[in-house]
């Protein structure tokens, strides 16, 4: 796969119902016109819709560590995957999950022939799951976050030690990183780092031209 860039809709007002729509479209638009390998990734409710809208992939947020039956609520790896998911975050900083969970997720992501992100905060968070073969991690500061201070470039070491553990530890899996990420500069520097991409949010949804910054972003992918 090519490097990508991976956009996190949360629950943001600007990317929620009708809203997250045109701007998947948007996104949609952009990968269609430059080539570039972007992600999009909406909540539950408006992944039906927006992948049937779209020829870019569409992810989850989170799975719950569930079956078929009575969970009420929660969230079933096949009822996304059914609604045109490709893949899912697991364990987002703010979503957190327990080490069991985190690895159930990634094997039932796997047997329905979905892609795993396994999101991480430091060094040490990445190792741990790195032997749990997912197909990302994906390494976010939750300081950094919303901050507009970019992880590249504010915590390049982070990313590094990252990148060095995975490849020691599991070099299948592909490392990621967000938090901050608003230019092409930051994205052109994470992978330099050694990473595949970025995951981010803020920087492009709360972005007064977010179609601009799309396009920002994916110079920094070359
Ligand atoms: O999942 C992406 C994320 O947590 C980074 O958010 O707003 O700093 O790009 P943001």
């Amino acid at each position: 796969m090519s490097n990508a860039i991976i956009l996190n809709f949360k629950t943001y007002e600007e990317a929620t119902g009708d809203n997250a729509l045109k701007l998947a479209k948007i996104c949609d638009e952009v990968a269609g016109k430059t080539g570039a390998n972007i992600i999009v990734v909406p909540q539950v409710s408006d992944i039906y819709r927006i992948s049937n809208a779209i020829k870019i992939p569409v992810y989850a947020q989170h799975i719950d560590n569930i079956k078929y039956g009575s969970n009420t609520g929660h969230v079933l790896a096949e009822s996304v995957k059914s609604s045109g998911a490709k893949g899912s975050l697991i364990n987002h900083s703010e979503n957190r999950l327990k080490l069991a969970d985190i690895e159930v997720n990634v094997r039932k992501l796997k047997e329905l022939k979905m892609t795993s992100i396994i999101c991480t905060n430091n060094v040490n968070t990445t190792k741990s799951v790195a032997v749990l073969n997912p197909d990302f991690v994906a390494i976010e500061p939750p300081e950094l976050i919303g901050s507009g201070i970019s992880v590249s470039q504010a915590q390049p070491e982070i990313i590094s030690g990252s990148v060095d553990v995975v490849r020691k530890i599991n070099p299948e899996v592909k490392v990621l990183c967000g938090a901050g990420i608003t230019t092409g500069e930051d994205v052109k520097k994470a992978i330099e780092l050694g990473t595949c991409g970025v995951l981010l949010a803020s920087g492009v949804i709360k972005a007064k031209d977010p179609r601009a910054v799309l396009m920002d972003l994916i110079n920094g992918l070359e």
